[in-house]
């Protein structure tokens, strides 16, 4: 094992090795050849989605003991949505890093990631492909909902209909005032399919999480019970060296993102896919999404495209039951980390229930997220199609272009707005370098003014994300961005832009010998520094998975091994 080469050695190097953890209380004798299990951690105080992760590594501890094992937590930066500015989003790339370095740089046999909000568990996971030491993910599960007035509410997505009725002047402050007051009854991960629960799905679905474990909520008895079986199960990795490497096939994506469509997941799914493929040496390019999206039916009823909580699933059987509906569209001989292939984790759901459908009577006949193209997205775009409103999914309006969120901010609710229902409103610079990070700003407010007249939807185009709670006709991720001389930059207020979902087009009806040879526009910026400036020089564009373009692209980086030490060398090796 790694370890023994840290460890298990006669010499100096393995006398400082031993003696570098003896002040933490671990002996000699623990350091004996056990499998030594890394807890990577990103409990925070700041995050509430992962608050509780802190408690359940004890669980995890238990079942590294109890496996024989020897377990070490190391902590890493946690991102959470709400809090981090400009976007947590921004940081993905310095926690894989991170949580890469960190596996490969320590003497660890195997690694639990514990992760929970949006970008923790695909950083975490991007760093665990990266570094290709035998891995499993335990992520936190959903929050409990919040009740408001006898409903149970998603964190996003019932926040975002009530600020809307809010502005139409349909709810009072002091109800607002009531429904902050109701908010936030638990820790754990936002509770309708946002981005952590569509992420927590997906990771079993990539066979990098036990089975049945996304779905349980964050603060059931259960979760701590699978943080003991992760723990177990991650000694059984390191003794049998079954690593990341041979479980994130192109097989194993394709099944995630099956999952995926078949849910209605996040867009946001859509980068983390492509960037841990990166990681993982698989390409996986943006029409594969699309391909496979046409032919997965959408078979969960989940909010924001449907009813439900994701926690519903778990009542039926969780992801388990999601992918034996899905088992005629799935490769069920790839891996997992149970060390055996997907098809002995998948079981018929327990009950029938309005939260799961089937292939034969799917809610919609193909997948939630569409990828179109044209000559405002030449390398794609991305919309949510089972959150949108049908009638918009072919729409051709008047474009309204907006430079940035500052200038939306201050223009949006002005009465004299240029703007009916037809309009299309666009949003630019809020891509990967221009945001920068890419914020979740695509889902652009309603003016008020139509709120009020009853509007409850228009086409928006970004190059910006949205936020996996979001619902409405939304085209994001357009790649170009407009910030790198992409062609969003050159649209004008007034231009006439076309979405055909069908066609899988987002154009503007212009001559390209007139739209393409106009000048793009991008409002000055600051030049960053620091970590801003690594961003800005090297983050890749949405349809490639915005990771880092000098990161490992091909396959996961070798692994390192501690030299020995001449002797008499006085430092530290
Ligand atoms: Fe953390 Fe939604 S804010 S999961």
């Amino acid at each position: 094992m790694r370890s023994a080469q840290w460890f298990g050695r006669d010499d100096l190097a393995g006398f400082l090795h031993r003696s570098s953890l003896a002040g933490t209380g671990l002996g000699r004798h623990a350091l004996d050849g056990r499998p030594v299990i890394g807890i990577c951690n990103s409990w925070s105080d700041l995050v509430s989605c992962n608050f509780h992760l802190k408690g359940l590594a004890d669980a995890v501890r238990r079942g590294v003991a109890q496996a024989g094992g020897v377990a070490v937590e190391f902590t890493t930066m946690s991102l959470g949505e709400a809090l981090m500015k400009p976007t947590a989003m921004m940081y993905r790339n310095l926690v894989a890093m991170e949580v890469e370095e960190s596996i490969r740089a320590y003497p660890l046999d195997a690694v639990v990631l514990l992760g929970g909000c949006d970008k923790t568990v695909p950083a975490q996971l991007m760093g665990a492909a990266g570094a290709d030491v035998p891995a499993i993910a335990l992520t936190g599960g959903p929050a409990n909902p919040a009740v408001f007035r006898g409903r149970e509410l998603g964190v996003g997505t019932d926040l975002w209909a009530y600020v809307d009725e809010l502005r139409a002047g349909r709810m009072s402050q002091s109800d607002f005032a009531e429904l902050e007051a109701a908010s936030g009854p638990s820790v754990g991960h936002c509770p309708e399919l946002g981005t952590a629960s569509t992420m927590a799905a997906l990771t079993e679905a990539l066979g990098m999480a036990l089975p049945g474990s996304a779905t349980v909520p964050a603060t059931h008895s259960r979760r701590y019970a699978l943080g003991e079986a992760t723990g177990e199960r991650a000694v059984d990795l390191a003794r049998s060296g079954l690593r990341p490497s041979r479980i994130l096939t192109p097989a194993a994506f394709d099944n995630a993102i099956t999952a995926l469509m078949a849910l209605g997941g996040s867009t946001n799914a859509v980068i983390h896919l492509l960037a841990i493929a990166r990681k993982a040496g698989v390409e996986l390019a943006l029409d594969r999404f699309d391909q496979i999206s046409a032919r997965t039916p959408l078979i969960a009823n989940l909010r924001p495209s449907g009813e439900e909580l994701f926690a519903r699933l778990n009542t039926v059987g969780g992801i388990p039951a999601v992918l034996h509906r899905l088992e005629p569209l799935l490769d069920t001989d790839t891996l997992t980390v149970t060390g055996k292939p997907l098809r002995e984790s998948i079981r018929p759901a327990a009950v029938e229930d309005v939260v799961l459908s089937t292939l034969d009577s799917p809610f919609a006949p193909s997948g939630g997220i569409a990828v179109v193209k044209g000559n405002l997205a030449p390398d794609g775009a991305l919309i949510k199609t089972s959150a949108a409103t049908p009638a918009l999914l072919r729409h051709r309006g008047p474009a309204l272009v907006f430079d940035d969120h500052h200038e939306l901010s201050h223009r949006i609710d002005d009465p004299d707005l240029d703007v009916t229902a037809d309009t299309v409103l666009v949003l630019r610079n809020i891509g990967p370098v221009g945001g920068p990070g890419m914020p979740e700003w695509g889902a652009l407010p309603l003016p008020e003014k139509l709120l009020r007249q009853g509007v409850t939807d228009m086409v928006r185009i970004s190059d910006a994300r949205m936020s996996g709670t979001c619902f409405g006709t939304m085209a994001v991720h357009v790649a170009p961005e407009a910030a790198v001389g992409g062609p969003l930059g050159k649209l004008r207020t007034g231009d006439p832009v076309v979405l055909d979902v069908r066609q899988r087009t987002l154009a503007v009806d212009l001559p390209d010998s007139e739209f393409l040879s106009r000048p793009s526009f991008t409002p000055p910026r600051t030049p960053p520094k620091g970590y801003r400036k690594l961003v800005n020089d090297h983050i890749l564009q949405a349809d490639k998975g915005c990771d880092f373009d000098f990161m490992a692209d091909g396959g996961p980086a070798p692994d390192l091994a501690p030299g020995s030490i001449p002797a008499g060398w006085h430092g530290g090796w």
